[in-house]
């Protein structure tokens, strides 16, 4: 992988998966801008991969549009963002709904999705093109039944991504997500006693996935990770279409 001079933002860059996401970028020769609330360990990454910490809460629309446009002019270009930033959900989400948590999850895991693909597609379009990946999860392709909350965010991210990813193909913008079985990170700490002998997934082994959506992914796929198997797109099963239909329409919604 190749990205000598390219520009590179990464959210939840501080800790785990983007923090090992960064490093990747950065050997390859990338400028990488990091993004997240933990300054202290922001700065620390930032300073072993010479690149820019940008603290701050993705989950408020003014940080990402602030945050690309710093980056962006900081490295003249922006080619590559990762919307990594993330948190379980801390609540079964059924019977006990707590409504200020809810949004806060639902602000770091579902809208900093869309804020940040929204802040990126004009500097990526300035760049005659580029990548957006964000991190859903495999509970973005079936359910993690103890956490209910987060499956339905990380579905959301696969869903976002699938239909972005069409509609800016034709563009050179690839929005694509990686979705990681269980990761070995500060995020699954609390539970790690109970996983035995589960293989985990290491923060490497997701950047190894997110090279492999750089070198050959095409917008809209969701790649899966897991330990041991080759991460690849996820094959989606077609929906059944209507008795007698043939192809559905290209129906231009108004915006
Ligand atoms: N660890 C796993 O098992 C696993 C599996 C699948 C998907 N994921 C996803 O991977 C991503 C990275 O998680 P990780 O496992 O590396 O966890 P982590 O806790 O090590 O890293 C998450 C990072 O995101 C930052 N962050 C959280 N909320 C933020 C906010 N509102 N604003 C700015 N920064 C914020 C944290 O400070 C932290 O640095 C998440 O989206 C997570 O859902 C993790």
């Amino acid at each position: 992988m190749d990205l000598k001079g390219r520009g590179a933002l990464v959210t939840g860059g501080a800790s785990g998966i983007g923090a090992a996401v960064v490093r990747r970028l950065s050997s390859a020769g990338a400028h990488v801008a990091i993004v997240d609330r933990d300054e202290d360990a922001a700065r620390r990454i930032a300073d072993e991969v010479a690149g820019l910490a940008l603290p701050g809460d993705v989950s408020d629309p003014d940080i990402m549009p602030m945050m690309t446009s710093i980056a962006e002019d900081r490295f003249g270009r922006l080619d590559v963002v990762f919307l990594n930033a993330g948190t379980t959900g801390g609540q079964t989400g059924t019977s006990d709904l707590d409504v200020e948590h809810y949004r806060r999850v639902v602000g770091v895991n579902m809208d900093h999705v869309v804020f940040g693909t929204s802040a990126a597609v004009p500097a990526l379009r300035r760049a005659g093109g580029g990548t957006v990946i964000a991190t859903a999860s495999l509970a973005g392709l079936m359910p993690l039944a103890p956490d209910p909350l987060y499956t339905m965010t990380k579905h959301a991210v696969v869903g976002y991504v699938r239909a972005a990813g069409a509609a800016l193909a034709d563009e050179g913008i690839r929005v694509c997500a990686v979705c990681p079985g269980f990761a070995d990170t500060p995020l699954i700490a609390a539970q790690k006693g109970q996983f035995g002998d589960f293989p985990l997934l290491t923060p490497d082994d997701v950047a190894d996935a997110v090279s492999g959506i750089l070198e050959r992914g095409k917008g809209g796929e969701a790649w899966f990770v897991q330990p041991g198997r080759e991460p690849a797109p996820y094959g989606f099963r077609g929906v059944p279409g209507p008795v007698g239909g043939t192809r559905p329409p290209a129906v231009k919604w108004s915006h």
